[in-house]
């Protein structure tokens, strides 16, 4: 495999005549890192302190061929391995080896470089690099550049068996699993320091393929005007209590995120939640289910897509009391009466629009699901069951069934950001089948 990667190299230098130039990869240094005309996607690649840094050679070099922009961004401990010569090399871009390679730069490198990323990937990456990232640490160019960007994070782990298995590193790496990381988990093999197990690189064809369909995901919304609703709705009894649910609004401010990331325009209308408001969209805060109907049809008119996760109050008090209910003061009932059904409102006026609605059920799923989908007029039905313990509501984690007229279909049990790509994916393939 090295033999091969240093052939490769071989011929990328006679054919560049870069090796003889040792000017020329300063003078690069110094230079901006973007040309602004230039419509190629970004990978930005860390390179971190591992034996099997050479192998990121394969893998830049097949991103390369594939015509995207590849900078590679080296910790200190990786350049110990390879010389960043041989990416400035195989790239044709400056390498980053410290923060304060280009004290000059404006604007700031290590904020620019994150937001050009279309895609970074750690290959290899290091236990050390897995918890500094996990852990929220820059305190390098590469660690600094992973914080600062909002591009998906490829991450595919090599180290010692040991290492990897320890509870610490596990724990690190579900922690950016269940961030969004997309980890090409080791495989099993001869390692370097001479022990045989789990830890092994992945071959580079896998690594390839998670970092590609990253890459296919970039900009595939571009164009599309998309309105997500989230989060529950606080129907008010007085002035401090209300009827509510426990919906965390985490699925539809993470299918906003990353709709947006994707190049959709996106308008998220909100009940309450503790989130901040999704990098990219436009957020629209509400708490009762009547203002966020009144939101939603404030946006109708422009939009492509409707994504509706929202938990909306079916039922509302009648008479909400101006002040505090005082405890003696307490009604032995409450009146309700309906709210009106936002989904079924867009869907009367459905036009053109792709409709995808949720359905959070606690028996029967698929079947609610069904007559969901039949009586909204829905292109697509995604259906949950949250009676399950410690997934849906509430929880950062989902397994859902995806419905529409032809079939039904169930996605293992996966991170709400994960099932916003899924989702998203099934939504593009679906404006794109039009
Ligand atoms: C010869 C050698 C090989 C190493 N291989 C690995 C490795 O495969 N994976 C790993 O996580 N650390 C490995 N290390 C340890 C890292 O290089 C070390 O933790 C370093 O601080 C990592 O720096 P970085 O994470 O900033 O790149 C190795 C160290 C040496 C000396």
């Amino acid at each position: 495999m090295l033999a091969k990667a240093c052939d490769n190299l071989r011929m990328t230098l006679d054919s560049t005549h870069l090796a003889s130039s040792p000017g020329l990869a300063e003078e690069t240094l110094a230079a901006p890192l973007r040309d602004p005309d230039d419509a190629r996607k970004t990978v930005v690649l860390g390179v971190t302190g591992c034996i099997a840094a050479y192998k990121a050679c394969e893998v830049v070099r097949a991103l390369v061929k594939d015509g995207h922009r590849v900078v590679v961004v080296m910790t200190e401990a990786a350049t110990r391995f390879v010389g960043p010569l041989t990416f400035r090399t195989l790239t044709g871009e400056p390498v980053v080896t410290s923060l304060w390679d280009d004290p000059d730069a404006a604007p700031v490198h290590h904020i620019s470089l994150a937001e050009e990323a279309d895609v970074i990937a750690l290959v290899p990456c290091t236990a050390n690099v897995i918890a500094k990232v996990a852990g929220g640490t820059a305190d390098d160019m590469l660690t600094t550049t992973v914080l600062a960007s909002e591009a998906p994070l490829v991450v595919a782990p090599a180290m010692n068996t040991h290492m990897w298995r320890d509870e610490l590193t596990q724990a690190n790496v579900e922690t950016l699993r269940t961030r969004g990381a997309i980890i090409v988990e080791p495989g099993t093999g001869d390692l370097a320091c001479g022990d045989v197990g789990e830890g092994r690189l992945a071959p580079a064809e896998e690594i390839l393929d998670a970092i590609r369909t990253e890459l296919d995901r970039c900009g595939d919304l571009a164009g599309v005007r998309m309105l997500v609703t989230a989060g529950p709705t606080y129907e008010p009894l007085d002035a401090v209590r209300f009827l509510g649910n426990r919906s965390s609004g985490r699925t539809g401010y993470a299918i906003a995120e990353e709709a947006a990331r994707r190049g959709a325009r996106v308008t998220l209308v909100s009940g309450p939640t503790a989130l901040p408001d999704p990098f990219g969209a436009s957020t629209v805060r509400v708490e009762t289910a009547a203002e966020m109907l009144d939101a939603a049809l404030a946006a109708y008119d422009d939009i492509d897509v409707v994504i509706a996760t929202a938990a909306v109050s079916d039922f509302a008090p009648v008479d909400a009391n101006a002040g505090k209910i005082k405890k003696g003061d307490a009604p032995a009932t409450i009146e309700l009466a309906p709210t009106e059904d936002i989904l079924a409102r867009l869907a009367a006026d459905k036009g053109e629009r792709l409709l995808v609605g949720f359905a959070a059920e606690t028996s029967d799923v698929s079947a609610y699901a069904r007559e969901k989908l039949q009586r909204k007029s829905l292109d697509l039905v995604v259906a949950n069951d949250v009676s399950l313990p410690g997934l849906g509501f509430g929880s950062k984690r989902n397994r859902v069934v995806l419905i529409d007229a032809h079939g039904e279909w169930e996605l293992p049990e996966m991170d709400k950001r994960m099932l916003a790509r899924e989702l998203l994916d099934e939504v593009v393939t679906r404006l794109a089948s039009r």
